[in-house]
């Protein structure tokens, strides 16, 4: 039995996700988690809210909230989401947790142990009408990069390059919106992954499977300007991991805070040992390569605006750290979704947001949209249409339809019981066959997270039953063979099982319904089609499934379209 860690990026605490964050992270990392388990293979499959720094700052006090009580908040409103969409974490922790503040102040000291901590003494953003220093999303202006006008100090959503605040052009206060700012000298802690670059370096250029859309992002990374650049991990900040040492302030560093992406990916460690706390499971064996990790596949679900942070900056902690951690093995990226033209807007209130998307249509349909068109390649693009059109064509039409024919055509000649006598021809033979083949593909697609081929092979796989079921015809067959008509039925009856057990990855719910209608709990994954075809026996009962999936109406798709075009407050 192989272990896998699964770790999606963790979504910021600031309000609720849309379908764009969801499928870029989440949503895949759900896929290959219960991929995974289907297989047999143990995982443990963390997730987080990731509540630090400015994000969660600038959300609380738009809300009128104090941070923490907010943070707890949202933290239970994105739980709950979570669990709609039926993403199956082992544990989903929160960066704020007294784990990870321990990790994270444990993870600076052995970092300065290593002489990769250098101090220093920096003029940075102030803003005279606020009275503070001005971090990271504290401040916006133009993108020095790409002319962006709302890049925020930290990084430019338009182009993703990581930016320092004083880089903005016009910059301006987030709080107050003044531009009476002004640089003043303060300290802070840098993590020296200059030192670090060569080993970076190689370590990225051994990993040649991985996808380039990761690699390219790490390598212009490494050799941007003059070569990696230290990074400051501290803020001017109330909110966060104290900047301590062995329980003291670090010296000059009273009142300052670890830099919320500094913390963020640590938690990963962090919401493992919560899981640990709570269930009295071993935390270590997972991730320290002294305590049995070192048979651990470990591999991280992110968008690509996060790829720098982990290709680079937590390999560095990891890395740099010298204590045998486990060091991810394979980093899944994507591209961004659009939405209807443009692109979805947490600010704007564009687009479909997780909560809304479970008000209108239960999570399947929204899974197997998102999954089968994920931007891998290249960005792709939501569009009412198009959603429509894969719900009524593969879900409908195709997995639906199959479910309801067979099972009322069975219990209207034969009873719902799985039908005795009849042989299998080479009509059977064939799609046996061809079963055979798309299964072994979709395993590959699954293994090697090639998520919307994984998709097309298993669409294809519900497309060959439906087209053996047409030709077969047992409704026809039935008036001159029975006989005949009994054994195709036994079959496809045995296909829906098996389509359970191959789609429950995409869509967990619907395959749930499919296995309470076929009243069997046998989720074994396939060997041998032939075999697998046999499993339910002459005489096994079944009840006949209510419809699986609904078809979308054209006038619900305009209703939805007019609903999200950019309202939300
Ligand atoms: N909160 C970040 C985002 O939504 C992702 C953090 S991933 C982690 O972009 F590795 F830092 F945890
Ligand atoms: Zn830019």
């Amino acid at each position: 039995m192989a272990r896998h860690l699964i770790t999606s990026a963790i979504p910021y605490i600031n309000g609720i996700k849309h379908l764009g964050n969801l499928v870029g992270s989440q949503l895949p990392a759900d896929l290959f988690a219960r991929y995974q388990r289907a297989r047999g293979n143990e995982v443990m499959f963390i997730c987080a809210t990731d509540e630090h720094g400015t994000p969660a700052e600038l959300a609380a006090a738009k809300a009128g909230k104090d941070v923490a009580d907010y943070c707890a908040e949202m933290h239970d409103v994105q739980a709950e989401i979570a669990r709609g969409f039926r993403l199956s974490f082992d544990h989903f922790g929160r960066s704020s947790s007294a784990q990870n503040r321990a990790l994270t102040q444990h993870f600076a000291k052995v970092l300065a142990e290593q002489g990769l901590i250098r101090e220093v003494t920096e003029k940075q953003m102030y803003s005279v009408t606020d009275g503070r220093f001005l971090p990271d999303r504290y401040i916006e202006g133009t993108c020095p990069n790409c002319g962006f006008d709302s890049a925020r100090g930290d990084q430019c959503d338009n182009c993703t390059k990581q930016l320092d605040p004083v880089d903005l052009i016009n910059p301006r206060s987030v709080i107050s919106g003044s531009t009476d700012l002004e640089l003043r000298e303060t300290k802070h802690l840098f993590l020296r992954q200059s030192a670090m670059r060569d080993k970076l370096q190689a370590w990225i250029d051994s990993k040649t499977d991985w996808p380039v859309l990761t690699t390219s992002i790490a390598k212009k990374w490494l050799n941007d300007g003059d070569g990696l650049q230290d990074r400051g991990i501290t803020r001017d900040l109330s909110w966060g991991v104290p900047a301590q040492f062995d329980g003291a302030p670090w010296q000059g560093m009273d009142g300052k805070v670890f830099y919320v992406w500094f913390d963020a990916p640590i938690e990963y460690i962090g919401a493992t040992q919560e899981w640990a706390d709570k269930t009295g499971g071993d935390w270590a064996r997972w991730w320290r390569t002294d305590k049995g990790a070192d048979d651990v596949t470990y591999t991280q679900f992110m968008g690509k605006d996060n790829v720098p942070f982990h290709t680079i900056g937590f390999p560095a902690t990891i890395l740099g750290s010298n204590e045998p951690w486990k060091l991810v093995d394979y980093i899944k990226s994507f591209n961004y979704l659009n939405y209807d033209g443009g692109q979805f807007s947490t600010s704007r209130g564009r687009g479909v947001f997780m909560d809304q998307a479970l008000e209108i249509l239960p999570a399947d349909y929204w899974r197997w949209w998102l999954l089968s068109h994920a931007p891998e390649s290249a960005d792709a693009e939501f569009t009412w249409e198009n959603f429509q059109t894969s719900v009524n064509k593969d879900l409908a039409d195709v997995l639906g339809n199959f479910v309801s024919r067979i099972t009322k055509f069975c219990r209207s000649k034969f009873g719902e019981a799985l039908p005795a006598g009849g042989e299998w021809g080479a009509r059977e033979e064939a799609l046996i066959d061809e079963l055979n083949t798309r299964i072994r593909a979709y395993e590959t697609f699954m293994e090697e997270k090639e998520v919307r081929k994984a998709a097309a092979e298993l669409r294809a796989i519900w497309v060959a039953g439906n087209e053996y079921l047409q030709a077969a015809a047992p409704w026809t067959v039935f008036k001159t063979d029975p006989d005949q008509a009994a054994a195709q039925t036994r079959l496809a009856l045995n296909l829906v099982r098996l389509y359970a057990v191959l789609s429950a990855p995409f869509i967990p719910d619907a395959a749930q319904a499919m296995l309470a209608g076929m009243q069997t709990e046998d989720r074994s994954w396939p060997g041998d089609a032939k075999t697998a075809l046999q499993l339910l026996p002459v005489g096994h009962t079944f009840t006949t499934p209510e419809v699986l999936f609904r078809k979308i109406a054209d006038e619900e798709r305009e209703d939805w379209q007019q609903r999200f075009a950019g309202t939300r407050g």
